[in-house]
């Protein structure tokens, strides 16, 4: 177990190891092409007119891309990026004090967008509409609606639980994207590209190795190519081959499917306690000792895009795939063949 400290420190190093390395163009944007492709088109358009981009809403996992993406639309546009989160604007005041700051075409980011306390959105709705604040000074019969028109802005919301966005909000968002799983091949793009940053040089199929099993996310592509590079490292090696990122990546218990030790844990619960299903997300979390929401919101998208966990009206089960992943793992541990 890792201390408060320690957690602390490993979290600080990979935000900044994540800032070198993050895109700073579109063009160095990889994959997400049809996203790319009308992004670049609004952003042209937005330009051309000398107007304020539409409100834009990204949703999709963890790490797949939705804060760099905000921060290329604000370099690409030319304007300041303001960046805030739900949970961070607790009363509609301070909603409030960042949006009467905002200049004409500036970028209000806002992460975490379905975390955003109800009175606070309630004041975004003619925010977003009108470019208007509508706040009511006073209480009882003495209370009275001040407007404050404000610059025309856009807002770039983020989130990964759409669902939990309400229909008023969504509705108000000209343009809304899904950021999917990544392939293995933009992915060994994604290694590749770091890799070049990094000074750390890497074969073509080592870098497919890694996108592999990276859960179809970049960040997590390039948090693997840190821990492989330092594996290699140590090995005293030159460049990463394949054979040393497989060994590297299996040493880190990321399995050849590019499963974790909890994807496995939630796949073998579901085997050992409950034959496989069906099982309730709260049964399962509980079984797990794991958060109902991280299950739901980081673990499950990964397993079902597998095929690995299949959703049905009375739970979750698991697929013959992931029996017979099960099986092959368990075979490997007995007999370990590197
Ligand atoms: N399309 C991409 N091309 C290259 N690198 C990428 C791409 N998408 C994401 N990354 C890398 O992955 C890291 C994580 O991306 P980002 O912070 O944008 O994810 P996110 O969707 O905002 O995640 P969260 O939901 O946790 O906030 C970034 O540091 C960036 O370097
Ligand atoms: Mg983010």
């Amino acid at each position: 177990m890792m201390s408060q400290e320690e957690l602390q420190a490993t979290m600080a190093e990979t935000a900044a190891a994540e800032e070198t390395v993050r895109p700073r163009r579109l063009e160095d944007f990889i994959g997400q092409n049809e996203l790319r492709e009308n992004l670049r088109v609004f952003i042209d358009a937005a330009k051309e007119r000398g107007k304020a981009l539409d409100h834009t809403l990204f949703y999709g996992n963890p790490g797949l891309g939705k804060t760099t993406l905000a921060q290329i639309m604000a370099q690409e546009l030319g304007v300041h990026l303001v960046v805030t989160s739900g949970p961070v604007l607790e009363r509609s005041g301070d909603l409030a004090a960042i949006l009467t700051k905002l200049e004409a075409r500036d970028l209000l980011f806002v992460d975490e967008i379905h975390r955003m306390p109800i009175a606070v959105e309630e004041i975004l709705y003619p925010a977003m509409e009108d470019f208007h604040l509508d706040i009511i000074c006073g209480q009882g019969p003495a209370a009275r609606t001040v407007t404050i028109d404000l610059a025309p802005f856009t807002l770039v919301g983020a989130t990964t639980r759409m669902g939990l966005i309400s229909s008023p909000l969504r509705d108000r968002f000209g343009i809304v994207h899904r950021l999917d799983f990544y392939s293995p091949e933009d992915l060994a793009r994604v290694v590749q590209r770091t890799a070049h940053i990094l000074g750390v040089q890497i074969s073509e199929d080592g870098a497919l190795e890694i996108g592999r099993r990276s859960r179809g996310t970049p960040r997590i592509a390039n948090r693997l190519l840190r821990r492989v590079r330092d594996f290699a490292l140590v090995h005293g090696s030159s460049g990463i081959t394949r054979e040393q990122a497989s060994e590297a990546l299996a040493r880190m218990d990321v399995d050849a499917s590019g499963l974790d030790v909890m994807d496995r844990k939630i796949l073998s619960v579901m085997v050992e306690n409950y034959s496989g299903g069906p099982v309730g997300l709260k049964t399962l979390a509980a079984a797990c000792s794991e958060d109902v929401r991280t299950i739901e919101d980081i673990y499950e998208p990964y397993l079902i895009q597998c095929g690995f966990l299949k959703r049905t009206p009375r739970g979750r089960v698991i697929t013959e795939k992931a029996w017979q992943h099960l099986q092959r793992e368990a075979a490997q541990k007995i007999q370990p063949t590197m």
